[in-house]
């Protein structure tokens, strides 16, 4: 590696590290809070910098950093390895881990497992995962077992199969009912906190009143006490299938390519490395280096 990690300093000194009762004193105050998805250090330490107040390390990993099709792929150890390098560069936001497809849906002992090892072996504050029906008491053993746990309610990717593929959900009667109590039965099991995604606007304007917890928002319009978006969708730099929902605030893919081509066109050129990028040897050290060598080493 040509550079030493270091965990960012001076600016973030004086924030506070986000804790639960602070999330919720935001939604009280109605302060707007700010989720971001966070793969690794490097994306870790911008989202420190930019003082948000939650990062999720979110299976979108799959898809984003790791090239799988789907979210359905990764593997629990694949997302603790992210989350422990995600919390190496991360100081006040809440780190939220999300426990893959597969990871627990089986059984309470295997929900509470793989949340144990997010907090024991990666350091995350808290864990999420996606649906209502059997997840809901999942979480209720999740958090029971001491572990704060978020839901997700909506378009549930790890599922998306059986929602018809990735769309909106909640655009019928039946089915904005269905949202609705997956959230509350989640509020009910003791999440500390929801998201809800792909859902109408105004499905959430109805929803919201009935919740108490935080709900943090993609796609779901701006009634939500938040919103979440994907890192690599909100920079440009995973361009793959761009969601409705997924605002571009950046283009770094484009300044990502344009830097390695210019690094590319100037070692072809010679013009890479030059004088400024090389180190000196003393003319005594080097003459004696040559004599050496011509002395056959
Ligand atoms: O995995 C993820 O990035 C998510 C967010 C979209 C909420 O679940």
């Amino acid at each position: 590696m040509s550079t030493f990690p270091h965990a960012p300093d001076a600016p973030v000194a004086e924030r506070l590290p986000m804790t639960l009762p602070r999330l919720a004193e935001k939604k009280r105050l109605g302060e707007p809070m700010v989720m971001v998805t966070a793969y690794d250090f490097p994306s870790a330490q911008v989202a420190e910098e930019a003082g948000v107040d939650v990062v999720l390390v979110g299976d979108s990993a799959a898809m984003t950093v790791l090239g799988y099709p789907s979210t359905v792929p990764v593997s629990l150890d694949e997302m603790v390895m992210l989350a422990a390098a995600v919390r190496r560069g991360l100081r006040t936001p809440l780190l939220v881990g999300d426990l893959p497809f597969g990871s627990y849906e089986a059984s309470d002992e295997q929900a509470v497992g793989a949340a144990q090892r997010f907090v024991k072996e990666a350091g995350c504050d808290a864990v999420k995962l996606e649906r209502g029906g059997t997840s809901v008491q999942r979480a209720r053993a999740i958090a029971e077992s001491g572990i704060p746990v978020m839901g997700h309610v909506g378009l549930t990717p790890q599922t998306a199969t059986a929602l018809g593929g990735y769309r909106a959900q909640g655009r019928t009667a039946q089915r904005a009912l269905q949202v609705a109590r997956d959230a509350l039965a989640l509020q009910e099991a003791g999440c500390f906190s929801l998201v809800f995604e792909a859902i109408p606007a105004a499905v959430a304007d109805e929803i919201m009143p009935r919740i108490d917890i935080p709900v943090i928002g993609i796609g779901a319009g701006a009634a939500t006490d938040g919103q979440v978006l994907v890192f690599h969708d909100l920079l440009g730099i995973y361009d793959g299938m761009s969601p409705r929902f997924a605002k571009r605030y950046a283009a770094v893919k484009d300044e990502m390519v344009a830097g390695v081509r210019a690094y590319a066109d100037e070692v072809r050129s010679g013009r890479f490395p030059g004088p400024e990028h090389t180190y000196s040897i003393d003319p005594e050290e080097l003459e004696g280096l040559r004599a050496g060598l011509r002395g056959g080493g």
